[in-house]
């Protein structure tokens, strides 16, 4: 226990920053919150008195509100920042809207941004937890945690599954820390989309299987991982249409038969529906759509705990 916490990062960037047992610490902080959620009151006061700011730079639906949900559940108080409705539209930089945020004092903050590196940068420079929500195509590190806590829940485990995960690879900061974090935590990860967003660098560097068609990826899977096609940053076509894309790579009944039996299907969301997956998938038994963003407010509190607590290391030090 000692060195997991010992050895905790002040902020959360990516999964690299992680040992596996780090890992294993955080999905099961995150399985134990998960009952909070099914409470009469769903309230503990874990992080009363504390300031969780929430700040994000682009739209969001699951990762916004659940990280809002997930501080409101430890009794944190909450404030709430948009780029539209924020003095940078006057033109002030980022660094000083952080400093100012700083200036008041808070235990937290959760940011999203368009540019790859912000959360790492502003963490840098700031005294207190910095917790990525997701920057540019570079990481999304709570959304890959709660994909393997769903994974994990369903699965028993995480070691020695086999993950497909197919789309807009190259663009895709979901696809990136799934890549690292179910690679460190054992599973074996393969791949697959058009060649226009495939990574391949990327993929390699982190010893997944790398394929231009969906099958052989899916082959044997024991979860297939949808991406929906990033076109806010995608500088140009990189695909004939939505039709083509969807007979090609999109997942079908027909193409999920490769799977294992017992397969399960993740979407990270929001999910172009005939595209990148089937309208009756969405809905079909094997769909842990939804689980996922139940574990998205779990997995959320469990971070914020760590982060802003930092339980057991004043023991360790
Ligand atoms: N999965 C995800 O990041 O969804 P949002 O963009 O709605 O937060």
């Amino acid at each position: 226990m000692s060195d997991i916490v010992r050895t905790f990062p002040k902020d959360l960037i990516d999964l690299d920053q992680f040992s596996p047992e780090q890992l294993t610490h955080i999905l099961d902080t995150a399985e134990n919150f998960k009952e909070v959620s099914e409470r009469e009151i769903k309230k503990v006061p874990t992080l009363r008195g504390k300031l969780v700011v929430i700040f994000f730079h682009e739209n969001s639906t699951r990762t916004r509100l659940s990280f809002e949900v997930a501080a409101k559940r430890l009794s944190a108080d909450t404030v709430a920042l948009s780029a539209s409705g924020s003095s940078l539209s006057k033109g002030e930089s980022l660094l000083d809207t952080a400093r100012n945020i700083e200036a008041m004092h808070p235990d937290a903050l959760v940011i999203r941004h368009g540019a790859s590196g912000t959360p790492g940068f502003l963490g840098r420079r700031l005294s207190f937890p910095v917790l990525n929500a997701g920057d540019g195509a570079h990481a999304h590190p709570t959304q890959a945690l709660l994909d393997m806590l769903t994974l994990r829940e369903v699965k028993g485990r995480l070691d020695g599954l086999r993950i497909a995960i197919i789309g807009d690879i190259a663009h895709s900061r979901v696809a990136r820390s799934n890549m690292i974090g179910l690679s460190k935590m054992g599973a074996r990860v393969a791949v697959a989309g058009p060649p226009s967003m495939m990574a391949v660098e990327l993929a390699e560097t982190y010893g997944v299987e790398v394929y231009n068609r969906p099958e052989p990826a899916i082959e044997g899977a024991d979860g297939v991982m949808m991406l929906r096609i990033q076109l806010e940053r995608q500088t140009g076509a990189l695909f004939p249409g939505n039709r083509e894309y969807a007979l090609v790579y999109g997942l079908s009944r027909e193409r999920l038969k490769l799977a294992k039996e017992d397969a399960v299907i993740l979407h990270p969301g929001p999910v172009n529906q005939g595209v990148e997956l089937s309208p009756e998938l969405y809905e079909d038994r094997r769909s842990v759509i939804l689980p996922q963003v139940t574990n998205g407010v779990a997995v959320r509190m469990a971070l914020l705990y760590l982060l802003i607590e930092r339980p057991g290391q004043a023991e360790a030090a």
